[in-house]
């Protein structure tokens, strides 16, 4: 037997100054976009932000249901809406917010499971990397160049 290690790699930018403009100006769409969230049972609000291609910005917002299962994340609602406004353009960045109504978030909040194999199909699509930018409310950023640091034994569906 060997054991295996698979190292994730990511960057942590301790303010906000430390990302470009286009990339602050992301976070706050994805903040604006966190005023969207319907989240009566979890008082969990999250907002995502995409940066497409062609510079358009989509953005989602987590939406629930009395119906718990159907809920879905920020980050699904806002992949569906780009496919359906851009289906042909790819998505560069996505941008994460979360606040909880009962409690403090000060650090960046990760993706569930199901986002991540979502945005992993997404990225095996369009046939190139998605930039994730995870914002907490203390001003710290991680940044992940590609899904795949999230999901690190993921199957690739390039390889069908
Ligand atoms: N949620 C998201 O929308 N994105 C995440 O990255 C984490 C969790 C939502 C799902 C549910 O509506 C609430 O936050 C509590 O889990």
């Amino acid at each position: 037997m060997t054991e295996k290690l698979i190292p994730i790699k990511y960057v942590v930018a301790e303010t906000i100054t430390e990302l470009d403009e286009q990339e602050q100006k992301l976070i706050e769409q994805a903040k604006l976009a966190k005023e969207g969230s319907h989240a009566p049972y979890s008082n969990f609000n999250v907002g995502a932000a995409l940066l497409m291609a062609n510079g358009k910005i989509v953005q989602g917002s987590n939406q629930e249901n009395a119906a718990y299962p159907i809920g879905l994340c920020a980050e699904r609602t806002a992949i569906s809406a780009s496919v359906s406004l851009f289906p042909t353009e790819k998505v560069k960045t996505i941008a994460i917010v979360a606040s909880s109504q009962n409690m403090e978030v000060p650090f960046p909040v990760a993706p569930c499971g199901i986002c991540r194999q979502t945005l992993l199909e997404t990225e095996s699509k369009q046939r190139s990397n998605i930039r994730i930018l995870l914002h907490g409310n203390n001003g710290t950023t991680f940044i992940f160049n590609s899904i795949k640091e999230l999901l690190p034994l993921h199957f690739d569906a390039e390889y069908l």
